[in-house]
């Protein structure tokens, strides 16, 4: 039959991040280095989960992590992956994880000038009914002289250098952001194991009459979010009520509030005032991916995520994130 149509005009991330650093003349090729790691990552992670239920890899591994949740099998593998391959990589000098309680310092990268948070495996409670999960990643340029302390990288999103998540769905799709850059959509092809651009410059559509929460948490909403949530549920302007899509993977929610729009949301409430989600590795990458793509991100108090400092490397804050028009009605029930 018909030979495979070759699509020969494709751009890898490969060589999407050598034309990156070809633009900066000043650049080292430390970045590159580093994203080349995160992506051999990416592959090795995506490769684990979607053999998880063939070698027993799914369940529990018997321990928990900081901020209480059990640990899966896989976070622990993929966060120990994850360390490792940012270890030997030598352009990473210290790490944050979800599924470590302290700081990971390299100290024979010490003069590597990056320093990378990463939730290793997000939505891991989904892993076991083969529902999407993700990694989520976070780059920041370390000042010089860091060694390695909590406050090093105890920094707002504004200095970002780079951010973005893998969703490990269908297929494996990287989402990679540069401070003020665009957004880039990657597919993995598994034939030939490249990230394939697919979506270049990613644009979060301005609306979309879909909201996405967990409903279970309403009891304990404050009164403005609850009235806020109630009005989605009213007849709109075109007659129809919002539609509700709720996955519990931040990572998938957040790729499909991206390319269809609509309001993710994790809001703090009276069961958890700061809310579940943690900031330097699932909001604030987050937080910078939909800022580039044109949408916003706040936290409970309607604060621009991007300008909050954590106090710890796993503090927490509620979230609105999504289309920019999305965002502004959350904001019109909460002026205070
Ligand atoms: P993680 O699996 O990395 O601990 O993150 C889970 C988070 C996030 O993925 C998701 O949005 C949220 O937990 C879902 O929480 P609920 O089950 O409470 O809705
Ligand atoms: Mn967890
Ligand atoms: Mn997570
Ligand atoms: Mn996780």
């Amino acid at each position: 039959g018909e030979m495979e149509k070759v699509n020969t005009n494709i751009v890898t991330l490969t060589r999407f991040l050598t034309e990156e650093q070809v633009k900066h003349q000043e650049a080292t090729g430390d970045f590159t280095l580093l994203c080349h790691a995160l992506q051999f990552s990416f592959k090795q992670i995506a490769y684990y989960i979607r053999r998880a239920t063939l070698v027993n890899l799914t369940g529990l591994a018997g321990s928990s992590n900081t901020t209480g949740d059990d640990q899966k099998k896989l976070d622990v593998i993929s966060n120990d992956l994850f360390i490792e391959i940012m270890r030997s990589s030598g352009k990473c000098a210290l790490v944050v994880s979800e599924e470590e309680e302290n700081i990971i310092y390299f100290k024979d990268a010490s003069d590597a000038r990056y320093a990378v948070a990463c939730d290793p495996i997000d939505g891991s409670s989904n892993l076991d009914a083969g529902v999407s999960v993700g990694t989520i990643f976070a780059i920041h340029k370390l000042e010089q002289g860091s060694t390695g302390k909590q406050e090093d990288i105890l920094k707002p999103g504004t200095e970002l250098i780079a951010a973005g998540f893998t969703m490990y769905g269908a297929s494996a799709q990287l989402v990679i952001t540069m401070k003020g850059g665009t957004v880039n959509g990657f597919t993995l092809d598994n034939g030939v194991g490249e990230f394939i651009l697919t979506h270049p410059n990613m644009r979060i559509p301005k609306k979309r009459a879909i909201y996405s929460v967990n409903e279970g948490n309403s009891l304990y909403w404050e009164d403005n979010i609850k009235k806020y949530f109630n009005s989605l549920k009213e007849l709109q302007e075109d007659g129809k009520p919002y539609s509700s899509r709720y996955i519990g993977s931040m990572v998938a929610d957040a790729y499909r509030t991206l390319l269809y729009g609509g309001i993710f949301a994790y809001p703090a409430d009276k069961k958890s005032p700061k809310g579940k989600l943690r900031i330097l590795y699932e909001c604030a990458p987050m937080a910078m991916v939909f800022e580039n793509a044109g949408g916003q991100a706040v936290d409970s108090h309607m604060n621009r995520m991007m300008e909050i400092v954590p106090e710890h490397i796993h503090d927490k804050a509620g979230i609105f994130m999504g289309s920019y028009d999305e965002v502004e009605k959350v904001k019109s029930f909460c002026k205070n």
